[in-house]
């Protein structure tokens, strides 16, 4: 089957390379001009890991069109990955994905045969089924016959994204008729039958998607929960006491940790776009709860960050931040636990607020904003900074650390060996 995917942003450009390594040739689609300048480059647009290994190796089986006629007659599937942002009230817009349809309609409409439409972007419960479909019927074309809607969401997080493509738990598939199974077999032979496959309707696979990731933050917002607890008892560590509840096979240790407020551009937005759903149908919701929690983190590692500075007797210190994207090998700031810290944090004790990531560079602006000092260099930044808290794990960031004397870390992840160092550790979990 001959694939196109139209939307080649953080997710549908590994999707992409992924197709294309697996000996699939897909013809690619994107509004933006930078991103297929680049592409057209061989230079990945993204600084996610493998993209631009896969797009040298495999750019035979890639090709680019700006003609959507090309992308309808030269393929029998369109993998739709376009953004789906969301809007004031927590649900997701459709809107790209509609303008997207009705400029596919009219060639669907004169195509022969019948072509599968991919619904790959996250969207609300109900839209394949409701919004989609109808609008593709509105427009003279019939359903089952001239085209097929699947929907088929990917579990996969910024940073290993294509590792996830290649190993995923599951392959999920919504279909609201017995002939969006193609979609089975489509899989099936990219995985040559070693996957299991959900097979739902539109509507339940809808849900879950983002069930399952409002679970996870769920999970990682009963960690935060059960790490502030051992934070005010003395001679408890918390890193402990999660890792021996995950032993129980029901629970698991993945999530199970110490660690900041979730973020990144999936866990809190598909979280309250549950909420939004079950809004109006159930009176207490779970997600709504998780989410006043999470909002609560920023204001605990403050209070932290405070008890530090008095049990040490420090007055106008430099407090240095590492790491500023939600994570490492990401360059995503917005809504990132650094970008909520420094937004509230206000300390009459701090001289200075240094900040250092490997990842991006924030811009000027936001640094003036903020009046934050912004390092390129990482021993530079541990040598100016007297306290250092550590948002991500990173092994870059472990190393120099575990080299620094006589400063005051602080470990939210709990991967400094405190015996390691010359410096003064703290960590999430334990009494201060
Ligand atoms: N990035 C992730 O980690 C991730 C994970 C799971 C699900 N998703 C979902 O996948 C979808 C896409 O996310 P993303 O992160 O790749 O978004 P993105 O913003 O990185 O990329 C979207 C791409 O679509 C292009 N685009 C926008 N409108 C278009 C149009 N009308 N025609 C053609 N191209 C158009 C943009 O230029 C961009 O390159 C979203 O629904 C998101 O929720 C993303």
């Amino acid at each position: 089957m001959i694939s196109s995917v139209i939307g080649l942003g953080k997710l549908g450009f590994p999707f992409a390379l992924f197709l294309a390594s697996r000996k699939i040739k897909v013809l690619c689609y994107d509004n933006n001009p930078k991103i297929i300048d680049d592409i057209k480059k061989n230079k990945s647009p993204y600084i996610e890991p493998y993209t631009q290994k896969y797009l040298q190796k495999y750019k035979n089986n890639i090709s680019i069109t700006s003609d959507l006629s090309e992308i309808i007659n030269k393929s029998d599937i369109s993998h739709l990955v376009l953004p789906t942002p969301s809007l004031r009230n927590n649900s997701f817009s459709n809107k790209n994905i509609i303008d997207c349809l009705n400029k596919l309609a009219p060639f669907i409409k004169k195509k022969k045969r019948k072509h599968i439409i991919n619904i790959t972007s996250t969207v609300m419960p109900g839209s394949c089924r409701d919004v989609f479909c109808k609008i593709l019927k509105s427009k003279g074309l019939k359903n089952n016959k001239d085209f097929i809607i699947t929907y088929n969401p990917h579990f996969i997080a910024q940073g290993t994204t294509i590792n996830n493509l290649e190993n995923p738990d599951f392959v999920l598939i919504g279909a609201d008729d017995k002939r969006g199974k193609k979609l089975v077999s489509y899989y099936n032979k990219i995985y040559k039958n070693k996957i299991l496959i959900s097979f739902l309707n539109t509507q339940e696979a809808e849900i879950v998607k983002i069930s399952i990731n409002s679970y996870i933050t769920s999970k990682i917002t009963f960690s935060n929960f059960i790490s502030e607890i051992c934070e005010s008892e003395k001679n408890v560590d918390g890193s402990k006491v999660l890792k021996a509840i995950g032993k129980d096979h029901r629970i698991g240790n993945s999530y199970l940790a110490v660690g900041t407020k979730y973020s990144g551009p999936c866990f809190p937005r598909d979280n309250k776009a549950l909420d939004y759903f079950v809004r109006k149908k159930i009176r207490n919701s779970l997600p709504k709860f998780v989410d006043k929690i999470n909002n609560s983190q920023t204001s605990r590692l403050i209070n932290i960050i405070k008890r530090v500075i008095s049990k040490n007797k420090l007055n106008k210190i430099n407090l240095g931040i590492l790491g500023l994207t939600y994570k490492d090998k990401t360059s995503i700031l917005k809504d990132s636990q650094s970008y909520d810290l420094i937004r509230t944090i206000n300390l009459k004790k701090l001289s200075k607020i240094n900040v250092y990531d490997n990842n991006m560079k924030p811009s000027t602006e936001y640094l003036k904003k903020y009046k934050l000092s912004y390092f390129e260099n990482l021993k530079k930044f541990i040598i100016n900074s007297k306290i250092l808290l550590l948002m991500y794990p990173s092994k870059n960031f472990r190393y120099e650390l575990l080299k620094s004397r006589n400063k005051i870390i602080i470990d939210c992840w709990n991967i400094i060996d405190e015996k390691k160092t010359k410096s003064k550790v703290y960590k999430l979990g334990k009494y201060i």
